[in-house]
């Protein structure tokens, strides 16, 4: 059996395009021992050759830190967000929560975008406020303006884009290049993309962030999240914080993370061209008002998308006509094909109910009617518009 890697060593790089790199990562033998897939590699205790290892700086001591099946993860992700570090966290909050702490200050002050997933906004509000760290929320859609509400005390800037449930695109690289002039740490949740639309770190962030419970892993069964960094100092940060917190990641839970990987940028593909036609068939119909989807020509965050993406994801929300909730309620439970569940990203369509959840306070959504919010999974688009038409008969 070839010995086990450390964690300090380097990682082979992959060649070609992105589903090249992709199906290609993390298979080096001394991860893989012969088989095609990286071992899957149960460790608490870690058995070092000699007493000098013990203590030897990066050397790989611990379960906590990681396995062979971690370090196959984290290079497969890394191809994907285009990161030379990445750390994992076991879910995507984790992941999201993580840089805050590891970059925040007590008595300081953080920037946090008034559209970001509702738990991140829950952790800012009832944890980092009880710690004694000031918060700023922020139109996402302010670009540059967010130079002027950086103070002196200013650590973090986390931004969603889009965000995932009222899909406003954000001006990555004039907010990144704020963020810098500042010694702001920039943080965004890149979720929406799977990280292969969209490339933050590339644009001028220092942190992207991956739920790889979503797209990444594809399955719907798993949850994990990364961190993803170009840079030497963050990464220490984020991982010596992963450390201190004693956070792990299962090992079965990194093989399956890396199976689903593997066939990520054909997913992608398919989400992306399934829910522009099933988008594209909504936008026409009587009782759908508005489509929120940065793709379409006339969505007030194409431009930017165009600009700063490669693709479009899965996810979108529809404002249907005003109607009372128990209508609302009626169109969703009539739904076959869309199952109701708060999540996305994986095989299956999935249908929500946005209002109870916009818990905005300095930009609200200007939205003619109740939000839905659709995950198309990889269905027939023509069967998910079949089930959309018959559903939507119930909002009258
Ligand atoms: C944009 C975004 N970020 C982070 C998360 C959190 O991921 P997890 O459910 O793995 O904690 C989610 C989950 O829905 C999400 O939508």
């Amino acid at each position: 059996m070839a010995p086990a890697r450390g964690k300090g060593s380097k990682r082979t790089p992959a060649k070609g395009n992105l589903s090249t790199r992709v199906s290609h990562a993390g298979r080096d033998r001394s991860l893989t021992h012969g088989g095609v897939n990286p071992v899957v590699q149960r460790a608490s205790t870690v058995i070092v050759e000699s007493a000098a290892k013990l203590f030897e700086p990066g050397g790989w001591t611990y379960g906590r830190h990681g396995t062979a099946t971690h370090e196959a993860l984290k290079e497969a992700l890394c191809e994907i967000e285009g990161s030379s570090h990445c750390a994992l966290a076991p879910s995507g909050l984790m992941a999201c929560i993580i840089p805050f702490l590891a970059f925040a200050k007590h008595g300081g002050h953080v920037l946090v975008g008034d559209n970001v997933y509702g738990p991140t906004r829950r952790f800012v509000d009832r944890m980092l406020k009880r710690w004694g760290v000031e918060v700023t929320y922020f139109d996402p859609e302010i670009s540059a303006g967010i130079a002027e509400l950086i103070r002196a005390d200013t650590s973090v800037l986390f931004v969603e884009s889009p965000g995932s449930m009222t899909f406003e695109v954000a001006d990555a690289p004039a907010m990144a290049a704020a963020a810098r002039a500042a010694g702001v740490i920039s943080v965004m949740d890149n979720t929406w993309s799977g990280g292969v639309f969209h490339k933050p770190l590339a644009l001028g962030f220092d942190i992207s962030v991956q739920a790889n419970t979503k797209y990444v892993s594809g399955g719907a069964d798993i949850l994990n999240g990364a961190m993803h960094t170009n840079t030497e100092d963050v990464f220490t940060q984020l991982k010596d914080t992963v450390a201190d917190l004693g956070s792990n990641v299962a090992p079965d839970d990194a093989y399956a993370v890396l199976r689903g990987a593997r066939s990520l940028p054909l997913r992608m593909n398919q989400h992306e061209k399934a829910a522009l036609i099933v988008a594209r068939w909504l936008k026409n119909h009587p009782s759908v008002q508005r489509v929120l989807h940065p793709a379409l020509e006339d969505d007030p965050g194409h431009a930017l998308w165009k600009r700063d993406f490669t693709g479009s994801s899965g996810l979108f929300s529809i404002a249907v006509k005003k109607a009372p909730t128990e209508q609302v309620h009626a169109f969703l439970d009539a739904l076959e094909l869309f199952s109701l569940g708060f999540s996305y990203g994986g095989f299956e369509s999935l249908a929500i109910h946005c209002d109870p959840q916009l818990k905005r306070t300095v930009s609200k959504p200007d939205l003619p009617g109740p939000l839905i919010r659709l995950s198309v999974g990889l269905e027939d688009p023509a069967d998910l518009i079949a089930d959309l038409e018959q559903a939507l008969a119930k909002l009258g």
